[in-house]
């Protein structure tokens, strides 16, 4: 158990390092992982509200975790929780007052809320102290409830927590809060960009980018993992490319609607046309001010190139998007291998993946097996073969996040 001292070091330590977080998955997943280690508890669930509901976003079971082998995460299927008295979380949202209860299994009869026991059941894992807090804004909206489960002693023993663990939990709950609120905004802001793509391209829906960006920042924390980065690095590219890979298609904002809303095939002239959205998006984010704006600005400009350099636009002047001279070749040359980062490396096959498994205007679904052979196809000619062998790594991840954000019909 952490000292009182190292206890409050901890959290300064925290509130400093969540301002600077900007993608909301990876802030709640940062913030329930801090919130356990400060008070030793063993699981934890975010739930966020989503009107009438809680939603279970967010899930940590370091006793589980144990049981995969090293790397794997564990799956969790979404859950909703409507916001009544009658469960723990659920009352916790209502009345916005934290409850900590020593073991659910005893809770008296005559409580408003009951513990359901059914998670239990499914997950074969047994439940008993759990400490449940609202995350409340600073006009006391509720926008989740974060709550953490069985704490343990030093010697692994499943302990009620106590009220120190409140003080503190609520204190960071707070923060966290506020880290929400602000991340939401920016989230927001980011969304309303996607939005305006979407309106100018039919293709690129919301889920669409949602999942492109959470495959690609699965699949880029595997191959991070076969490298020597370091877990500080990781947690902050993570959150920069989720951002930069929901907007791999913003450019197509610069593109007519005659070309990029035709029913038929392009030209050979519109379909040049069509190509420069790379380097329109990556125009967008010209004037880098953050890693975000770098990230993006590669991502827009590198998600169609290809790994044996037959991809687009190879090496252009982003600003005026003529070819850009290299050694004594005179024609535009696609970049090629390695060349090419490894951020539109990632987001190339997250794309394609997506497109290939998903039904479209001028297409229908195809069957995974279908979507795998293709992949494994194009692995050397149009992906990197390392990101291929990533790719099929985490493929049960990848499809439970396709389930995670389904297409509107
Ligand atoms: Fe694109
Ligand atoms: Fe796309």
């Amino acid at each position: 158990m952490l000292n009182e001292a190292k206890r409050l070091k901890e959290i300064i330590r925290l509130d400093t390092e969540l301002s600077t977080v900007q993608d909301l998955d990876i802030l709640l997943e940062r913030i329930l992982n801090e919130a356990r280690k400060i008070t030793d508890a063993d699981a934890g669930t975010i739930y966020i509200r989503r009107g009438d509901n809680l939603v279970f976003s967010y899930t940590q079971n370091e006793t589980q975790r144990n049981k995969l082998p090293p790397g794997q995460k564990l799956i969790f299927s979404t859950f909703i929780v409507k916001i009544s008295k009658k469960s723990i979380s659920g009352y916790v949202a209502a009345t916005g007052e934290a409850l900590n209860i020593p073991d659910v299994y005893k809770i008296s009869k005559s409580s408003p809320y009951q513990f359901d026991s059914s998670y239990d059941k499914v997950s074969q894992y047994k439940t008993t102290s759990v400490l449940t807090v609202p995350l409340k804004t600073n006009r006391d909206e509720i926008v989740g409830v974060l709550q953490i489960i069985n704490k343990q002693d030093s010697g692994g023993e499943v302990v009620p927590f106590d009220s120190e663990d409140e003080v503190v939990v609520k204190h960071f709950a707070s923060t966290a809060s506020m880290a929400l609120q602000r991340a939401q905004l920016t989230r927001a802001l980011i969304l309303r960009m996607i939005q305006m793509a979407e309106l100018r391209d039919p293709k690129e829906t919301g889920p669409h980018v949602n999942r492109v960006a959470s495959y690609a920042t699965e699949i880029y924390e595997r191959w991070a993992g076969r490298r020597s980065i370091t877990p500080e690095e990781l947690n902050r590219m993570r959150d920069v490319l989720r951002s930069a890979a929901m907007l791999h298609d913003v450019g197509k904002v610069g593109i007519s609607d005659a070309i990029l809303k035709k029913p038929g095939k392009l030209t050979t002239n519109e379909r040049m046309i069509m190509e420069t959205h790379t380097y329109i998006g990556a125009r967008l984010f010209l004037n880098k001010q953050s890693e975000f704006d770098e990230v993006a600005s590669m991502v827009a400009l590198t998600h169609h190139e290809n790994w044996d350099g037959t991809g687009y636009p190879g090496y252009v002047d982003i600003g005026t998007g003529s070819p850009i001279k290299r050694g004594r070749r005179r024609k535009r040359t696609g970049m090629k291998g390695e060349e090419i980062p490894i951020y539109g490396r990632v987001v190339a096959i997250a794309d394609v993946y997506d497109a290939l498994q998903s039904k479209r205007a001028y297409k229908e679904a195809w069957d995974e097996e279908e979507v795998y052979s293709e992949i494994r196809r194009l692995s050397g000619k149009k992906f990197d073969p390392e990101i291929v062998d990533v790719f099929f790594d985490c493929s049960k991840v990848l499809k439970s996040i396709f389930s995670r954000y389904p297409d509107a019909d």
